[in-house]
């Protein structure tokens, strides 16, 4: 089939919902949007932010890209923060990792997965760094788990490395990045506990190792 009717269908019907509850939903957002909040998170199809924290649209900037990473020479995910940093003044950045991370597991196996590997190479440097404290954990599932938490924790990092964080803390814009993973298997959040709101709580976790 060349056309996807079926979407179109559950897209009316969608739209028709919301409407029917809120009349002035659609035309009071086509005006402007205001959210609080930047999610940055995995592209994985069962990792769907809105849905996951229950919000609807024009409450949450997303940026999704395979293993959430957030790369220093990445023109995309930069331009998606600075935007949401220094335009929207979203108060809170999300980064939110997801167990089980094909992505991970991918950097954690030999490079064999073409293009892709080139991206994945972030994460398998950081494999690299984390050898010894991930060859402790006997069973592979819970290792790739494991480096999955450490990821988030080091994308938080090079979130707050950034020149748009370092500016907008700087000048006192209050924002906040926080590190959470989500469980594919029951649908749960969980906060991974290292909120950062400036850059003294940033070099702090540094020196702390987390
Ligand atoms: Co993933």
């Amino acid at each position: 089939m060349r056309t996807l009717p079926q979407l179109f269908e559950n897209n009316r019907q969608w739209a028709e919902t919301i409407t029917k509850n809120q009349p002035d939903f659609f035309p009071t957002l086509s005006r402007q949007q205001s959210p609080n909040l930047l999610w940055i998170g995995c592209s994985d199809s069962r990792v769907p932010a809105n849905e996951i924290v229950g919000l609807l649209p024009g409450e949450l900037f997303v940026h999704r890209n395979v293993a959430n990473l957030v790369v220093p020479s990445d023109m995309n995910g930069l331009s998606v923060i600075q935007y949401a940093v220094d335009v929207l003044k979203v108060r809170h950045i999300i980064v939110c990792g997801h167990y089980g991370c094909g992505g991970v597991r991918a950097a954690m196996e030999a490079p064999r997965h073409g293009l892709i590997d080139n991206w994945l190479g972030h994460i398998r440097a950081l494999y690299h760094r984390q050898r010894e404290e991930l060859a402790c954990i006997a069973e592979e599932k819970a290792r790739v788990d494991r480096l999955c938490e450490i990821n988030v924790m080091e994308q938080v990092k090079n979130t707050g490395n950034t020149t748009i964080v370092q500016d907008a803390w700087q000048r006192r814009q209050p924002l906040v990045i926080h590190g959470w993973m989500y469980s594919i298997s029951n649908g749960l959040l969980k906060d991974l506990g290292l909120s950062i709101a400036s850059s003294e709580e940033l070099e702090e976790s540094r020196d702390r190792g987390k």
